[in-house]
């Protein structure tokens, strides 16, 4: 499908305006700024291509940073010793399963047994596996509530396995209000799951204790299982979550109810998003806990047993064998108190501190600024909006700055003017780029004050 010839730009842009438009023509997307994550990012890549101009990159959410070096090698170590050429346990290797339980305790101040701590394929494959086996566990309740702004993929997952999924932007149901607006939903009696990531992407707000307590609550009230989404690990910088055994620890749900699935995922917390191994929590009462009405699909009825010999058996048949001894090392390390993958990323929070008062000096707002009253971390994302513009047109008009993003309309988020900003590309070299890049901008659409 071909979209509708845009007049040429009136000013000269920093990326030739004649070879954005047409590529972006080229893709047949009709509305560029709805765009997929992957969709911007190959536009992106051809627009550099054709123009030899480097953008400010912040479409895509991968680490900025190289492999935690400690699971290089002891990834390299088990596959010298010929781990390759063996089946790995579908529920994980027993270091793995035993690190896990003990990283749960001394980052989550939790107690999970290591039978109930799986490996799988990146948090993508835990999540997948989570949804499937939610949506089987009351025959009368066929619904995932989605506490978004979220992660488009999940949505995906979703469609993919054909299950319903309900969804509210939390912005103007922060604190106390999250309660009436989640019993809304809860007292329906179809929901059977909720996931959030925390911190969140897109918007890297924070639950607070407050909150995180009320979603607990209403969770054990109507019997729904809670899926948090710890992607972003230790990440809200405002606090050291750092240290093994020492408060403060990771705020999670997990504090507050005893049903409840985490993914924890090692692809920003340790750099190792490339080998594909994230970790799922199954709360020990959850794991054990029968649900007669997975019967339907399965020949058990509980929960934990179906996870791993139900679901993760037939996905994958397991974790790569060598990235478990990899994540085993990496969080051995950490529980010993030898890593702090916390100090290894913070260079994501003191970018985003820049890049942020770039954006607000030349005319843009921050969308999510709050949790509750605090203002947010600074971390992996932000979100930004441009008075006068559409998420969705200001990513397009942007792009003829040399400046890519993802429009907060893909992510469940109601504030359609936002965008979603990645941090973790970009070089601090890029700083004097992006700031010349920003007051042209800022100068081509001047706002009114
Ligand atoms: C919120 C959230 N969940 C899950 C994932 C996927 O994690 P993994 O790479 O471990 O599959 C991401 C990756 O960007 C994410 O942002």
């Amino acid at each position: 499908m071909q979209t509708e010839l845009k007049p040429a730009k009136k000013h000269k842009t920093p990326i030739d305006s004649e070879v954005v438009k047409e590529l972006i023509q080229k893709t047949g997307i009709p509305k560029i700024g709805r765009a997929s994550i992957r969709e911007i990012k190959k536009l992106v890549d051809q627009i550099e291509q054709a123009t030899g101009e480097k953008f400010i990159r912040m479409e895509m959410g991968i680490p900025g940073l190289p492999p935690a070096r400690i699971g290089v090698e002891a990834q390299i170590d088990a596959l010298n010793k010929g781990v390759a050429a063996i089946y790995p346990d579908i529920q994980g290797i027993a270091p793995l399963k035993k690190e896990i339980a003990r990283f749960a305790e001394l980052f989550l101040n939790i107690k999970v047994n290591p039978d109930n701590c799986l490996p799988t394929v990146g948090s993508m494959q835990g999540s997948f596996a989570a949804f499937l086996t939610l949506s089987r566990i009351h025959a009368e309740k066929d619904t995932t509530l989605f506490i978004d702004p979220g992660f488009p993929v999940h949505k995906q997952q979703h469609k993919v396995l054909n299950i319903k999924f309900e969804t509210f932007d939390v912005y103007d149901f922060r604190g106390d209000a999250l309660r009436e607006k989640l019993e809304s939903y809860l007292s329906k009696g179809n929901i059977h799951s909720i996931i959030y990531s925390n911190p969140n992407n897109p918007s890297w707000i924070c639950f607070t204790e407050n909150e995180l307590k009320i979603i607990a609550e209403l969770a054990d009230k109507y019997d729904v299982i809670v899926i948090e989404d710890l992607a972003y690990f230790g990440m809200d910088f405002r606090q050291d979550y750092s240290k093994p055994g020492v408060a403060p620890f990771q705020p999670s749900v997990a504090h507050y109810t005893d049903k409840y699935i985490l993914l924890i995922s090692s692809s920003k917390a340790f750099s190792y998003a490339g080998e594909r191994i994230g970790m799922m929590l199954l709360s020990d009462a959850l794991a054990a806990r029968c649900y007669p009405d997975l019967k339907r699909y399965y020949n058990t009825d509980c929960f934990g047993y179906t996870m791993i010999f139900g679901n993760l058996y037939p996905l994958s048949s397991g974790t790569s064998h060598s990235a478990q001894y990899a994540l085993a090392a990496l969080l051995k390390q950490a529980n010993d108190g030898i890593f702090n993958f916390v100090e290894e990323v913070k260079e994501y929070g003191e970018k985003a501190a820049v890049m942020k008062k770039l954006f607000t000096d030349n005319g843009f707002r921050i969308v999510y600024d709050k949790d509750e009253d605090k203002p947010i971390a600074d971390g992996f994302y932000f979100t930004y909006s441009y008075p006068g513009f559409s998420g969705v047109d200001l990513l397009e008009e942007m792009l003829y700055y040399g400046i890519s993003a993802i429009s907060l309309d893909i992510t469940g988020s109601e504030r359609h003017e936002g965008i979603r900003a990645c941090t973790s590309l970009i070089q601090r070299s890029q700083f004097p780029d992006l700031e010349y890049r920003l007051q042209q901008f800022h100068a081509d659409h001047p706002t009114q004050i």
